[in-house]
């Protein structure tokens, strides 16, 4: 799914959870050492994805560190993002002077209840999906869109969802916030949904 998002210049990888071995780089292990099971495995995913990505960029065995608000911490020179959902992960790296920003982010559809619509979705947002025949596809791409730009953009603090406009197209999106506008590319696979936003 990821290749198919890919401006040049951006590398990519991706994992669907099979129960493979994966290996976490020794300077990694302490942030999931007392984490349970599950957080363990998504992490050490979004970890060999990242590595996986990193590798064309000649940085394939490098540690990802992770700062205080939970990004990753790229080698330097580098920037990228990393997600995961239920047994699948994506990660996409660039070089920090072809880049700004970069974020890609996993969704599940049907895991952006009906009720929480109204919090999450601005009155534009509310009307596009209210002409969807396929609503809950749309609501997952609209809240996956916002988290990937959330993530490009490394937005702090409390951020309301509905601070961050998406505008669906086709095969791409739009995010406005506070002035600022970022385009993506979203994809669509059975259930799973993939977004990525760079500038
Ligand atoms: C941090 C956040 C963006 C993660 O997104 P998510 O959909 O919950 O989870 P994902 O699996 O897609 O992403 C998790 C990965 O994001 C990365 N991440 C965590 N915090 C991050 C941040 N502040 N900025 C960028 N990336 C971050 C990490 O790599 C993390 O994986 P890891 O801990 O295994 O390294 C989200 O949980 C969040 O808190 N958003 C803030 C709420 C908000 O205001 N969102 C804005 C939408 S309008």
């Amino acid at each position: 799914m990821i290749a198919a998002l890919l401006p040049p210049g951006l590398s990519g990888a991706e994992l669907r959870d099979a129960g493979q071995k994966l290996v976490l780089h020794p300077g990694e292990e302490h942030h999931v050492a007392r984490a349970a099971e599950k957080r363990h495995r998504d992490f050490a995913l979004g970890r060999s994805c990242a590595r996986a990505a990193l590798a064309p960029l000649g940085h394939g065995v490098a540690a990802i560190g992770m700062g205080a608000d939970g990004a990753p911490q790229w080698p330097a020179g580098i920037l990228g993002s990393i997600t995961h959902t239920s047994g699948y992960a994506a990660a996409v790296v660039g070089e920090a002077g072809s880049f700004l920003g970069v974020g890609v982010d996993a969704e599940r559809v049907g895991g952006v209840a009906r009720k929480l619509w109204p919090r999450l979705f601005n009155a534009a947002e509310q009307a596009h999906l209210a002409g969807r025949t396929d609503a809950d596809v749309a609501a997952t791409l609209l809240f996956s869109a916002k988290e990937a730009a959330f993530k490009a953009w490394r937005l702090k603090g409390a951020l309301a969802f509905r601070d961050i406009a998406i505008a669906l197209q086709e095969d791409g999106f739009t995010a406005d916030h506070a002035g600022k506008q970022i385009r993506g590319r979203h994809a669509v696979e059975g259930e799973l949904v993939l977004t990525l936003a760079w500038f």
